[in-house]
């Protein structure tokens, strides 16, 4: 039996969510007009004009539109309405470098200075609303600069993660043909200083027809290769711009950005989001969620390469004129206090995380964190793969003090934002569950054939029944790509490609992906990717790559190889493979194993049979389940013995 964690005692809610009761009665009316519900949420930001209608979204059409002729800018709203509202003189941005000893305050005043005068810049090289601006750049204040100033103008942002390599930039640049990079000299992260950020962009500019102009962040003052009339650093590109920059006026379904993620099958997708839903739904789950109050010092540990930057470091948080912290180091520099010792010198209220850091973190005991007063803390998040008891506990009691609700945070690049969580203050949590959907979020489980499962405790495809205001639109440039990987497998529904259970109090535990996605320390990597990249190095026949459970990464990945016939397996070609998966996709997308074999098991029409390549990596080999299918079953035998 699950022990269920009620409220912390003395916790009580600032955003007005404080009883179960009521919060429940709230959903069970939600559920009943949640065009009026919405329609209330949405005059929560600012808009020009209002909208017509909240939603007109057809699943089976797979057309998705929400607040239809509104119009609005996501930029005035994160940063303008704030002053308006006579806070121009409040910390937006609390930069804490990777050195201990620098940190940087921006107000809201100064950061509408910064992006007004980028957004001229971007406006001066002819950058107009609708061009696609390619984003690659570590955690520093001009990246969120760059986001807004693009928002500002109506240019569509996509933003690249830094460790991504040169061929992932180049594919993603070129796939949505973006007319400008904004990149750094070089990064800082932990011990490193010369992440090599421009030279990734040297190395592939040439092969990226779309690409214009180059500006580059000088943030370590090294030298890099910069090319005459396709380069410039960022203070000459602002230089002489004006620092007054009126916002486009967008409609409510115009982009706001493109954001690339990993499927099951083929290239990453470019997840597109558009304004209106996207900035109604970040700002108000952000509040809900983390019980954000005017005051609190807010810190996301994630990166802007990945959702949860984009929606709880960017639009969510700026929408609601938080302080917030962001860092651009790692959290084992200079130790593995450092988390604790930024939420000690920030006073932070709000703090969310991932598992897996948590997870490198609680290995190391507890003295790092009792060396600092996290008294500040008052809300616990985590995001991106299950949490399990045993972070989940040390979080609670070693870093909460069993006073702050942990809210495990459910949801995907796709949904926008969260979609299921435990309200603080309200909603008693499990360890491990992310317990219910938000109001206005009707998920249902389905079995193979597409019927609603209704017994508690028994898995089935998680799917999204009704549509919410953050929902993706369309995959960028291939529609029906979307249809296809999103609407087709249980028609009238969202598919998430995950798999959850619903225990007997009505608590949703996600049970991971039910596709051929991985997800390794919170990020999601296709196995098709890694399995392209690893064919790609010398002598490799054929890779199968799976994901086994690792202690710190959640899941690790696991690449079964074959190689050329003539090529013997040795240390050498496992350094290569490591080497064109990071050249091809980055280093977090390297395998933690890799076996040599002679065959791969298949069926009679040529499929990679997966589960039993997990059941081989995880020792589980007494039960293999069904191989009668196999084309060769004496593969199974060799891959075991080796
Ligand atoms: O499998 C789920 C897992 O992460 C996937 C989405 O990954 P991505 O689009 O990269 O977004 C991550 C950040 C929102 C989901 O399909 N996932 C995310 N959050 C959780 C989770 N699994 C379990 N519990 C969570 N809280």
């Amino acid at each position: 039996m699950i022990k269920k964690y009620n409220v912390p005692g003395d916790f009580s809610s600032l955003t007005g969510y404080d009883s179960l009761e009521e919060y429940l009665k709230l959903k069970i009316d939600v559920h009943k007009d949640s065009d009026a519900y919405w329609a209330k949420v949405a005059e929560r930001i600012d808009w020009f004009e209002k909208w017509t209608d909240v939603n007109k979204t057809n699943y089976h059409d797979a057309h998705i539109e929400w607040f239809t002729n509104g119009k609005l800018n996501a930029s005035y709203n994160c940063i303008d309405r704030h002053i308006k509202n006579g806070l121009g003189e409040k910390t937006a941005l609390i930069w804490q470098s990777n050195d201990v000893n620098v940190s940087k305050n921006v107000t809201y005043n100064e950061l509408l200075v910064h992006v007004s005068q980028f957004a001229n810049a971007l406006k001066r090289s002819n950058i107009q609303k609708g061009d696609r601006v390619c984003i690659y750049m570590q955690m520093i204040p001009e990246a969120i600069v760059a986001m807004l100033a693009c928002a500002r103008i109506g240019a569509v942002h996509s933003v690249v993660f830094g460790a991504f390599s040169s061929d992932a930039l180049k594919n993603r640049i070129n796939d949505s043909e973006c007319k400008l990079l904004i990149t750094q000299d070089n990064g800082v992260r932990g011990t490193k200083h010369d992440i090599p950020m421009k030279e990734n962009a040297n190395n592939i500019a040439d092969e990226c027809p779309s690409l214009e102009k180059i500006v580059v962040v000088d943030r370590c003052g090294n030298d890099v290769a910069m090319q005459e009339g396709r380069d410039i650093y960022w203070h000459d590109f602002i230089k002489g711009c004006d620092t007054v920059c009126e916002p486009e006026v967008m409609d409510a379904e115009d982009p706001l950005f493109i954001l690339y993620t990993s499927g099951s099958t083929g290239t990453p997708k470019g997840v597109l989001h558009t304004t209106g839903g996207y900035m109604v739904y970040t700002s108000h789950t952000h509040e809900i969620v983390f019980d954000h109050h005017k005051d609190h010092i807010y810190w996301c540990t994630a990166d802007i390469g990945w959702i949860t930057g984009h929606s709880y470091i960017v639009y969510g948080p700026l929408s609601n004129g938080v302080t917030q912290v962001i860092f651009e180091g790692v959290p084992n520099y200079p130790d593995f206090g450092r988390f604790w010792q930024i939420v000690e010198q920030h006073k932070v209220n709000i703090f969310y995380t991932a598992p897996t850091a948590l997870r490198a973190l609680m290995k190391e005991g507890d003295d790092f964190p009792n060396q600092y007063d996290l008294s500040s803390l008052r809300v616990l998040g985590t995001v991106g793969e299950p949490i399990k008891s045993p972070e989940w506990h040390w979080y609670f009691q070693t870093i909460g003090k069993e006073k702050c609700p942990i809210v495990d945070t459910w949801w995907q690049t796709e949904t926008g934002g969260v979609l299921m969580s435990p309200i603080p203050g309200c909603v008693p949590t499990k360890p491990g569950s992310a317990t219910l959907p938000l109001p206005g979020i009707e998920p249902a489980l389905l079995d193979e054939n597409g019927n609603k499962i209704t017994e508690p405790n028994t898995t089935g495809f998680l799917v999204m029944t009704q549509s919410w205001p953050g929902q993706m639109r369309t995959v960028y440039g291939d529609h029906q790509r979307f249809k296809d990987t999103y609407f087709s497998q249980a028609p009238g529904n969202y598919f998430t490609g995950d798999g959850a259970f619903i225990d007997e109090d009505g608590y949703y535990w996600i049970t991971g992906r039910v596709d051929d996605v991985l997800n390794v320390s919170g990020h999601r990597i296709g196995t098709a990717e890694v399995e392209g990249a690893i064919g790609a190095a010398t002598g490799v026949a054929e890779a199968a790559v799976i994901g086994y459970t690792h202690d710190i990464k959640g899941e690790g990945i696991y690449a079964f190889v074959t190689l050329m016939t003539g090529v013997e397996p040795s240390d050498d070609i496992k350094t290569d493979i490591l080497a064109t998966v990071t050249k091809i996709i980055g280093p977090h997308a390297k395998p933690s194993v890799i076996q040599f074999c002679d065959g791969l098991p298949k069926t009679r029409s040529g499929k990679i049979m997966r589960r039993i390549l997990k059941k081989i990596a995880q020792n589980e080999t007494d039960d293999l389940g069904d191989i009668s299918t196999l084309a060769d079953p004496s593969v199974i035998d060799s891959l075991i013995n080796k």
